[in-house]
């Protein structure tokens, strides 16, 4: 009797001592109490599901915080995880976004973003008060964060930019050797994540399911984490997708304060899902036996509809694709995801080619389909490489780029669908619907100066997009804007002739020069940058037609007549009223004069521009000296004539003044 009671008062102690010393274990979560958010959710076989579909986001916490110091002043003593997950795609060679067990000083990460894997959003990336550690494992190379690649796991601090990273695997024991592991395979696999407060180390470990913790860490780090958690912490786990249906799991966790996590038993753990089609039913494969007669009927009809079926998916595949197969989309994929490109699911034509909409048939992941046609094979090996090389990179202000196909004569471009469509139709919305307010307006300028510096400048090679208009930015669901069709104008670039050259690009956003020579530069894409900017402050087309049908550059010209009368903010967007930031609508006037302006050595670059954008470098004061004749002499001289198009803007007296005094 009294050795039973012993045995409940050990138990009792034991189970306080458990919970005092801030340690938990779970084989499995059924009825276990966490908080979950967004697609969270414990499944019947018994382990956490963050995620499961497309656009998804998940959050599970455990319930109450963790004393990360003794005293709120103390420092943050040593704390050890380890916790086995799955990421399960569809696709077997590429996922979105990625998972992470984190550290967080609230339960509360409503408003965070996918592509910041439901941690973070722009605006508090990086921000010291996020006081947030996290063990990131992520499927995606966002060059935002300047991903390694997208395969890899990261210690993250306050931010979504890893302080350090690794392609995923872990070194063998015995031989030593890095043996390299893919987070999507869909296999279990381990994590060992321990932070010694003594000495301010943080090392991260990672084996297939079963293997014991590897010696040899993977990460390591030394960082004094008594800088960043909170004295009460909240731990668990976050995980998002994007366009690519993803189920992100965690079978078994366990965590401790002031020592190891305890060993989670893996004969314990529930078993793994499966993703993808179902088996084959046998009851196909039963042949019934049918009339000589009727069975050379049927393979006859077999073969004839084999043979259409075979012409209309028909595609061209070449040698040297072979290292873009993961990108490559079949004929008949793309054929069923629109409806055989059905004029219903037509989105627009652009430049470039035309848009159908369409959901792929096994992941029911939303596309856009753009159709190029192309008559030579020229230069298509590097458009390919370079499109599909830039559209696998996430970065927040271009579409993302899924894969391609080519047939005879045509290319086809698989693009993420951006859920708000083009900005010309909030720019000029249908029937009296509010168009876009200033904080927006300005928001997607910067938005579309980003992605375009960073097709300039921060690409490999320089990619120049040469169509820069509203109908081509998308907007995202979270109303990023995104330039769409870049590297598109490659394409165009091959074996021409300045002399015959047709000049791409959209009337009334073509640079002086460009039309003049047919040369695209990335001072062209500034200048086409400028009207853009002009657009959608003053809420106008650039060109009108004049009473002769010819086309002018009213725009331009209305907003430098006010430049000069000093009345520059007449000309926003009328809808706008009392809803403007006049220094930043001045600003933005003056830069698109600026960048639109005829000569290319007045243009700034879009590191510039983006430096004035944020206001970390004023606008300059240009001088009045700098443009003291006329573009019409400069026009003539040069020998630009055009019977069709006039640019009044250009043949304007361009006296910029003073750029800085025109409000
Ligand atoms: C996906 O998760 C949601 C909960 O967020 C659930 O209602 C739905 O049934 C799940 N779908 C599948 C296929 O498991
Ligand atoms: C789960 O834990 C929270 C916090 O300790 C508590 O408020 C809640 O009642 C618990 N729920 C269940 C079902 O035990
Ligand atoms: C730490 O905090 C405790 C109570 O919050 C206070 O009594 C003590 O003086 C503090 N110590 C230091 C070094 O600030
Ligand atoms: C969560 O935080 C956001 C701001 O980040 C706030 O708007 C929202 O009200 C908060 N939600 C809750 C339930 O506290
Ligand atoms: C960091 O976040 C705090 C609180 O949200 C905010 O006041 C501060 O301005 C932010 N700092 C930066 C550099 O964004
Ligand atoms: C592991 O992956 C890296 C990066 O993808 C690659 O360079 C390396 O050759 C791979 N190693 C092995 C042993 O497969
Ligand atoms: C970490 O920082 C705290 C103060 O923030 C300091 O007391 C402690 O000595 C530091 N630890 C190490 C290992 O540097």
């Amino acid at each position: 009797m009294s050795s039973l009671l012993c045995t409940i008062i050990f138990l009792v102690f034991n189970l306080a001592a458990f919970t005092s010393n801030g340690q938990l274990v779970y084989h499995g979560f059924s009825g276990v109490n966490l908080t979950l958010d967004g697609n969270a959710m414990v499944t019947a076989d018994g382990f956490l599901e963050l995620t499961n579909d497309t656009i998804n986001l998940g959050h599970a916490f455990y319930p109450t915080p963790q004393n990360f110091r003794k005293l709120p002043n103390s420092t943050v003593q040593s704390f050890s995880v380890t916790f086995v997950f799955a990421i399960l795609s569809v696709h077997d060679d590429i996922s979105a976004d990625g998972m992470a067990f984190f550290v967080a000083p609230s339960k509360n990460l409503s408003n965070t973003w996918a592509q910041y894997i439901g941690l973070l959003n722009s605006r508090n990336d990086g921000n010291t008060s996020n006081h947030m550690f996290a063990v990131e494992l992520d499927t995606t190379q966002n060059d935002e964060f300047k991903d390694i690649d997208n395969n890899h796991v990261g210690i993250n601090i306050n931010s979504l930019t890893s302080l350090q990273a690794h392609h995923t695997g872990y070194y063998d024991d015995k031989s030593g050797f890095f043996n390299n592991l893919t987070l999507i395979s869909g296999k279990a696999m381990q994590v060992w994540a321990d932070y010694d407060g003594e000495s301010a180390e943080i090392s991260v470990t990672l084996a297939p399911l079963g293997e014991p913790k590897p010696v040899r860490s993977l990460l390591s780090s030394s960082y004094n984490l008594s800088d960043v958690l909170r004295e009460q912490s909240y731990i668990g786990f976050s995980a998002t997708t994007g366009a690519i249906s993803t189920r992100h799991c965690v079978l078994g966790w366990s965590f401790a304060m002031n020592g190891p996590a305890p060993a989670i038993d893996i004969s314990r753990l529930p078993k793994l899902p499966r993703l993808g089609p179902k088996p084959r039913s046998k009851t196909l494969d039963i042949t019934l036996p049918i009339a000589t007669g009727i069975f050379v009927l049927t393979v006859g009809t077999i073969v004839v509809l084999l043979v259409r079926r075979r012409l209309r998916y028909m595609e061209l595949r070449e040698d040297w694709e072979i290292d873009f197969g993961p990108h490559r989309f079949s004929f008949k994929d793309l054929y069923r995801a629109t409806q055989g490109f059905n004029k219903k699911n037509l989105l627009g034509t652009g430049g470039f080619g035309i848009v159908y909409k369409g959901v792929l048939r096994k992941s029911k992941v939303k596309v856009a389909v753009k159709r190029v046609s192309h008559e030579s094979t020229q230069g298509l090996k590097e458009f390919i490489a370079e499109v599909v090389s830039i559209g696998r990179l996430r970065h927040r202000n271009l579409v993302p780029l899924l894969g391609y196909c080519r047939r005879h004569g045509e290319l086809l471009l698989v693009y993420d669908y951006m859920s708000n469509g083009s900005l010309n139709k909030y720019l000029y919305p249908e029937d009296g619907k509010p168009s876009l307010n200033w904080a927006e307006r300005f928001r997607i300028i910067k938005g579309v100066a980003f992605g375009l510096l960073y097709l300039h400048e921060k690409w490999e090679k320089v990619v120049i997009h040469r169509d820069i208009k509203p109908g081509n930015i998308l907007l995202d669901s979270e109303m990023n804007a995104r330039l769409g069709d870049f590297g598109l104008s490659r394409l165009y670039d091959h074996g021409t002739d300045p002399q015959t050259t047709h000049v791409v690009g959209t009337m009334g956003y073509l640079a002086p020069e460009l039309v003049r020579t047919g040369r695209a530069s990335t001072l062209t894409d500034v200048f086409a940058f400028g009207i853009f900017l002009l657009e959608v402050i003053c809420g106008q087309k650039p060109v009108k037609k004049d009473s002769q049908g010819n086309l002018q550059h009213g725009l331009f010209d209305l907003v430098l007549e006010h430049f000069h009368n000093r009345s520059l903010i007449q000309t926003v967007d009328s809808r706008l009223q009392g809803d403007c930031n006049i220094e930043e609508a001045c600003l933005a006037l003056k830069l698109g004069l600026l960048c639109s302006h005829p000569f290319t050595n007045a243009r700034p670059s879009m590191q510039l521009v983006m430096k004035y954008l944020e206001g970390d470098t004023p606008l300059p004061e240009v001088p009045s000296t700098h443009f003291g004749f006329t573009m019409q002499a400069l026009m003539q001289s040069k020998g630009f004539e055009s019977p069709t198009l006039s640019f009044p803007h250009l043949t304007s007296i361009a006296t910029f003044s003073d750029l800085s005094g025109g409000r």
